[in-house]
């Protein structure tokens, strides 16, 4: 399980650190409270926030990092069962692990959908329109064109619910950079058996590791980077995750 920690090392803020996180630093976007820019009410008043996130998030091309590729390492490997993300900057793609490992539970912009009538559309559409700051339309209906990114009180995509076969096999749970604050994605770390080890790499102590710890847990806290390397080095994998990232950053 992982969130926007994972991807700060890649340049991209994530959505609750104090200073440094997407929710402070919302101002210049005039919302009334900062979740409001992944909320429909406020977005079919005012979609320019959102787009101009999106176009942040999306245009600005960021590259995977040590994180993602330890993750690709693992499906390499034949050890990854599932990577359940609620990232939407789409970097677990580019990284290399195939879409049948993913499950992007809050959406991604690889598809869209307008908001009105609500006809489906391939993602790419929209980036004309969103990189010199215009409102993507639906050439139907003219209806406001919405990436299928889940907004608070969105049904999460039918491929959350796999989780219901994945977490119960699960035999290890790594839970990286995320603050485990937004549900139903946060109750997923309760979803393995008690005799599963879970493994929290974090700043911070969070969710269930905080309030309702169990005796297999383990929690790494600190750097989320600095952690995944000492767990990369303590399975001996230093130099291959090396040559995959070096491998990788050629193709580019
Ligand atoms: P948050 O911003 O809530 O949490 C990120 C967590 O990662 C925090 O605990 C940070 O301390 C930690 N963190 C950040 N950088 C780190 C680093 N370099 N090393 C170690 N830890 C680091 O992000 P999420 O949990 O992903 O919804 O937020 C969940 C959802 O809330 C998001 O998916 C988003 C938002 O509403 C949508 O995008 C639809
Ligand atoms: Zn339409």
């Amino acid at each position: 399980m992982v969130g926007a920690g994972i991807s700060t090392p890649s340049g991209i803020p994530d959505f609750r650190s104090p200073r440094s996180g997407l929710y402070s630093s919302l101002q210049q976007y005039d919302l009334p409270y900062p979740e409001a820019i992944f909320e429909l009410t406020f977005f079919s008043h005012n979609p320019k926030p959102f787009f101009t996130l999106a176009k942040e998030l999306y245009l600005r091309s960021y590259r995977p990092n040590v994180i993602h590729y330890f993750l690709r390492l693992l499906h390499d490997k034949g050890l990854l069962l599932r990577l359940y993300t609620q990232n939407i900057d789409g970097l677990e793609r580019v990284s290399g692990i195939p879409a049948s490992k993913l499950v992007e539970a809050h959406g991604s912009f690889a598809s869209a959908t307008c908001t009105v009538c609500r006809r489906p559309s391939p993602g790419k559409d929209i980036w004309a329109d969103v990189a010199v700051d215009r409102i993507p339309r639906c050439p139907v209906c003219t209806g406001v064109v919405k990436p299928d990114i889940v907004f608070f009180g969105e049904a999460l995509p039918q491929r959350f619910l796999m989780h219901v076969v994945d977490f119960p096999m699960a035999d290890l749970l790594l839970i990286l950079g995320t603050s485990l604050e937004v549900e139903p994605f946060a109750s997923l770390s309760e979803a393995v058996q008690s005799s599963v080890p879970r493994l929290l790499i974090n700043r911070d102590l969070v969710g269930p590791f905080a309030w309702h710890p169990r005796s297999r847990d383990v929690v790494q806290l600190g750097d989320v980077v600095h952690g995944v390397e000492r767990l990369v080095e303590l399975l001996g994998w230093t130099e291959e995750l090396q040559d995959l990232i070096q491998q990788e950053t050629e193709k580019v």
